[in-house]
């Protein structure tokens, strides 16, 4: 039997991000016969324009959508919005659809007590607009997440729970 495949994408470009940590915690809390991986290369992926052609690292992170059975974004927020470099990279998918009825995971992560909210409420328009599959279980934000992770990985107990919350609900929603 095939393996469910999860598409992990950080909105943070940084080496030592937080949002990347709780990404690949998140995966190692995924059943084993499930895969993961994180897309590398956002800040490959050239400024969209319509009537652009896609580049090559377009392409790549149009595959890695289109081969995912779901997709997890966790982002911080720059200036009460979704960075950039992520935003820009998802305007990509409108025209090719790429996103259209995937599943997916929302989560966003910030060192302030507002977790990332605005970021959080901007994504999910956008992947509403995308037509992406969720229900209101799926988005997550994360406050105060410095304090939260140790070491590379999440160590807050009520954020594991969390986590795994989010894999579960995307497990019923990759089954529905
Ligand atoms: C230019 C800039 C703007 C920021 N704006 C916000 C913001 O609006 N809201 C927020 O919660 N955090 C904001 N932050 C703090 C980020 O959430 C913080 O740097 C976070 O650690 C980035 O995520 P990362 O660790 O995954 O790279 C901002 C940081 C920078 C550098």
């Amino acid at each position: 039997m095939k393996r469910i495949h999860i598409l992990g994408i950080s909105g943070s470009l940084r080496a030592d991000s937080t949002n990347t940590v709780i990404l690949k915690t998140l995966g190692s809390l995924l059943p084993s016969d499930f895969t993961f991986e994180i897309f590398e290369g956002l800040d490959e992926i050239p400024h969209f324009s319509p009537g652009l052609f896609d580049t090559e690292a377009v392409t790549r992170f149009k595959t890695a959508i289109q081969q995912a059975d779901a997709v997890v974004i966790c982002t911080p927020e720059y200036a009460f919005g979704v960075p950039g470099t992520l935003k820009n990279a998802l305007d990509w998918t409108v025209g090719t659809g790429d996103l259209s009825d995937k599943p997916v995971s929302v989560i966003s992560a910030s060192p302030l007590n507002s977790g990332g909210n605005n970021a959080l409420a901007s994504l999910l328009l956008t992947l509403t607009a995308l037509g992406t599959r969720k229900n209101e279980a799926s988005a997550l934000s994360i406050p105060n997440v410095k304090g939260k992770i140790a070491d590379g990985v999440v160590t807050d107990a009520h954020t594991l729970g969390e986590l795994r919350a989010q894999c579960a609900n995307l497990l019923n929603l990759v089954k529905s």
